[in-house]
């Protein structure tokens, strides 16, 4: 279970605070949805939920236990927005070894079924997959990471409908085992979801108003 409380972030090179006070609880098997327009602070969420920044006050547990930004490093995996700007391997293969060195070749090809990508040619170069695919292989790196909380920015963008719902499916199957928070400015393609919904305005967190 991940636990925000009161999380207030204000970077000293923004005139005033980003986000104030934002409060949640995530479990698996309840998703969580935070939705908000472009610039409302969705990114800077999720860079400070990962220890990528740091918050000027509040705190972040698992499992009640307070971590720091470095803790919250190993326990997060970021699936960002661009997941190709990331990629590190010049093929499908070195990019699920980061860090794994020995990860065998079942290995390998079972954490590709768990996301969708079957049968996929692992010396693929990563640039060269589709943007859905490209979502898949980053999510497959934090599951081979180990990750217990997964974030994802924007997993929707710039994905055609049909690519669009396989990758919301295989987001709503791992929501069922792992903690897993979504941010988006599209809230209306998660309509079917059962998920905790929230919105962010003006750096706040509220309950999310009636879909349009
Ligand atoms: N380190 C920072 N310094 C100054 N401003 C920042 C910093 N981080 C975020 N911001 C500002 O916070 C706002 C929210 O940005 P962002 O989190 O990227 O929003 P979103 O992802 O919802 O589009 C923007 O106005 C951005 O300029
Ligand atoms: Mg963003």
């Amino acid at each position: 279970m991940l636990e925000l409380q009161n999380l207030t972030y204000a970077p000293a090179t923004a005139a005033s605070a980003v986000l104030r006070d934002v409060s949640f609880v995530a479990r698996a098997g309840q998703p969580v949805l935070i939705s908000g327009a472009s610039g409302s602070g969705k990114t800077s969420l999720l860079d400070m939920i990962s220890g990528l920044s740091r918050e000027r006050s509040g705190q972040v547990l698992w499992n009640g236990e307070a971590l720091s930004p470095r803790q919250r490093r190993w326990i997060t995996g970021m699936v960002f927005q661009f997941p190709e700007r990331h990629f590190l391997g010049l093929t499908v293969a070195q990019e699920l070894r980061l860090g794994l060195r020995r990860l065998s070749t079942e290995a390998q090809e079972q954490v590709l079924n768990r996301v969708g990508l079957t049968g996929i040619d692992r010396s693929t170069q990563p640039e060269r997959l589709s943007g859905g695919q490209q979502r898949r292989l980053a999510i497959a790196v934090q599951l081979l990471r180990g990750a217990n909380v997964l974030l994802l920015d924007e997993p929707t963008a710039g994905l055609d409908w049909s690519v669009r719902d396989d990758v919301l499916q295989l987001l709503a199957e791992l929501a069922r085992e792992q903690v897993l928070i979504v941010v988006t400015h599209e809230p209306e393609l998660f309509k079917s979801w059962a998920c905790q919904r929230h919105q962010l305005k003006n750096g706040e967190l509220m309950p999310m108003s009636t879909l349009p």
